[in-house]
């Protein structure tokens, strides 16, 4: 006799009972939710065995186009709003503490130091430099001297150095500290709008839905000081275009700023770490 066709109810608990002798209740929980959601998703959708293929074939290419240098998956995660989603999940900043943005895949450990003014563009650039500053405190007001200050941000043609072969060591990035005074100061050239790598599955996504590739011009900073929560988030140019429809959607109007020629000015404010 054949067996009765089970709801698709009763197959999700079969499932979610799977996961019953796991010793890990917050992988567990994670799990359960996961298998949930694509349960929900398969059959909210009606998906057909060829759409779910097409998925596990555009996974599976994501997979092979990461590599040392590139990640693909975080790309993924970018264009999909689920990072800055995380972001805004663990955000627990006080009201008026610099908000958090993607960390995007360019940051370097280990960037050159620089003293207080100085450009991280390379000695002879053509480009017209600007001046970026401000100041670095606490959520109570108070001015934080010596507080680190990690920068990245693209080179005038587009591209971060680790995306341009033809740059020898590093470019466009720098750590800084602030002075007595909590102010730090630096040179660079204008931050340019960015197109997210578009030669790989991600950007086949974005083409197929007729989406932007583009990110509006923006400086990366980490800012962290012993006994203050690390933020890690850009400073957006008001003038560009693309604010309106960042790639990743990480624009914040807390971190949109006027860049004149001569340069733009942000102050950071750093939460207590509890
Ligand atoms: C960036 O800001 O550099 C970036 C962020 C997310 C994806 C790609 C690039
Ligand atoms: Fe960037």
């Amino acid at each position: 006799m054949m067996s009765p066709i089970i709801s698709s109810d009763r197959h999700l608990a079969e499932v979610l009972a799977s996961f019953d002798q796991s010793t890990n209740a917050r992988t567990t929980e994670i799990l359960r939710s996961l298998v949930t959601h694509l349960h929900s998703f398969v059959t909210e959708t009606g998906l057909t065995r060829e759409e779910w293929m097409a998925g596990i074939d555009f996974l599976t290419a994501t997979g092979r186009a990461t590599t040392e240098h590139r990640q693909e998956f975080i790309l993924l995660s970018d264009t999909l709003g689920v990072s800055m989603l995380v972001e805004m999940v663990n955000q627990h900043a006080s009201d008026g503490a610099t908000e958090p943005t993607v960390f995007g895949p360019f940051y370097l450990p280990n960037a050159p130091r620089f003293a207080m003014g100085q450009s991280i563009a390379p000695e002879g650039t053509t480009s017209e430099e600007i001046v970026i500053s401000g100041a670095v405190r606490t959520s109570n007001g108070e001015p934080l001297s010596n507080a680190l200050l990690e920068v990245w941000q693209v080179m005038p043609n587009g591209l971060y150095d680790v995306q341009d072969q033809s740059i020898e060591g590093v470019s466009h990035r720098g750590i800084f500290r602030t002075g007595d005074d909590g102010r730090y100061e630096f040179r660079t050239t204008a931050p340019v709008d960015y197109q997210i790598p578009t030669d790989g599955p991600v950007g086949e996504m974005l083409r197929v839905t007729g989406r932007s590739s583009w990110r509006p011009a923006h400086i990366h900073f980490m800012v962290s000081h012993p006994g203050f929560r690390t933020v890690i988030t850009h400073v957006f140019d008001e003038n560009s275009p693309c604010l309106e429809n960042d790639a990743v959607f990480g624009v914040r109007d807390s971190l949109v700023v006027e860049f004149t020629t001569v340069g733009a000015s942000f102050d950071f404010v750093l939460d207590f770490d509890s």
